[in-house]
């Protein structure tokens, strides 16, 4: 099993890295790649962890090398936001970053399954899937716009508001990775049930993490660490499925015939990446209204996505 991580030097990279190298599985190859000079010592630093997983890092000038064969790519590479900003500023920078990692990705690993962190997700994973269709390598399977920190926060502030192990807490969290295209599925907790005035609350404020995480961090970044363990769930949930386990995970794919091109669904994980689409299954009134009014923004996202490559 390889796995390239793109953007390995940069807050989210370093985490996830390291929770990598303690549980990818052993004879794994980790692959560290970014263009800050510092990500050689990323590596040589993780190589003294006693595991069984290889780690190697390469510069700027070495995506092919970093790319070469591997089974699943992880894209954190990009700028974050800062106060004030919202993911959608971020886009005129990271779509060109991801266009570049995606033509990588067509040249030395066509068939990994690709996980996209960069933000804005709900753009760059069509941007993605649009550099393979013009390169013919596009197989949607294979394609996840990892929306997995919507969902481990949503398990964190359940527990903590119903007091709560959290290890047992599951929250389906559907839609896109952006402002209220992030939609948690409270009714579906099970076990649990919430007022009107529980699921108005925490509905916005699971919607707004990232922003309390941007201020509280006052310009030094937004969600790293939070995001590292988010994206090292997901990694182990597509290998996996690579391994030939049955796996559900939550993830932003594309979704023939659903509410948007792309959208979060629960899918049943496998060799060839998503074996199936599951339903998201019933929403209460609120959950209905709130995913209706969010249709037009994830949509508009989606297309700036598209309209990028296009141009
Ligand atoms: P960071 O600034 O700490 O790290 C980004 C890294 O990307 C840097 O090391 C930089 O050198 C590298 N990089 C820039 N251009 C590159 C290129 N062309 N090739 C390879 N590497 C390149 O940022 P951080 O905090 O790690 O965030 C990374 C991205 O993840 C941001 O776009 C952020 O908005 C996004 N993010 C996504 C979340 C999600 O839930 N999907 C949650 C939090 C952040």
């Amino acid at each position: 099993m390889k796995v390239a991580v793109l953007g390995a030097a940069g807050g989210i990279g370093q985490a996830l890295s390291l929770l990598l190298k303690t549980q990818l599985p052993a004879g794994s190859d980790l692959s560290l790649y970014d263009v800050a000079p510092v990500v050689p010592g990323v590596a040589v630093d993780l190589s003294h962890i006693p595991t069984a997983v290889n780690v190697a890092g390469f510069g700027r000038d070495d995506l092919d090398a970093a790319l070469a064969d591997a089974d699943i790519v992880l894209i954190p590479a990009g700028m974050p936001r800062k106060p004030g900003m919202d993911r959608a500023d971020l886009f005129n920078v990271n779509a060109g970053i991801i266009k570049t990692l995606a033509e990588g990705i067509v040249k030395n690993c066509p068939k990994a399954l690709v996980g996209i962190i960069t933000n804005p997700v709900n753009g760059t994973v069509p941007i993605v899937a649009e550099v393979f269709k013009k390169a013919g390598t596009y197989d949607k399977n294979r394609v996840f716009g990892v929306t997995t920190l919507d969902v481990i926060r949503s398990e964190a502030f359940v527990a903590e508001l119903k007091g709560l192990d959290v290890s047992e807490v599951k929250v389906p969290v559907i839609g896109g990775h952006s402002g209220t295209t992030i939609l948690p599925l409270l009714s579906q907790v099970e076990g649990v049930s919430f007022t009107d005035e529980e699921v108005a609350a925490l509905t916005p404020r699971i919607q707004n993490a990232g922003t309390e995480v941007v201020n509280a961090k006052a310009g030094g970044g937004s969600a790293t660490l939070s995001m590292g363990a988010a994206a090292a769930r997901f990694c182990m949930s597509l290998v996996k499925g690579l391994q030939g386990e049955d796996v559900v995970d939550y993830a932003y794919v594309e979704v023939e015939g659903g509410d948007a091109p792309y959208f979060a669904h629960p899918v049943r994980l496998g060799k060839g990446g998503v074996e199936e689409i599951l339903s998201y299954g019933e929403l209460s009134a609120f959950e209905q209204k709130a995913k209706d009014d969010m249709l037009e923004t994830l949509n508009k996202d989606i297309q700036e996505g598209v309209d990028f490559m296009a141009s």
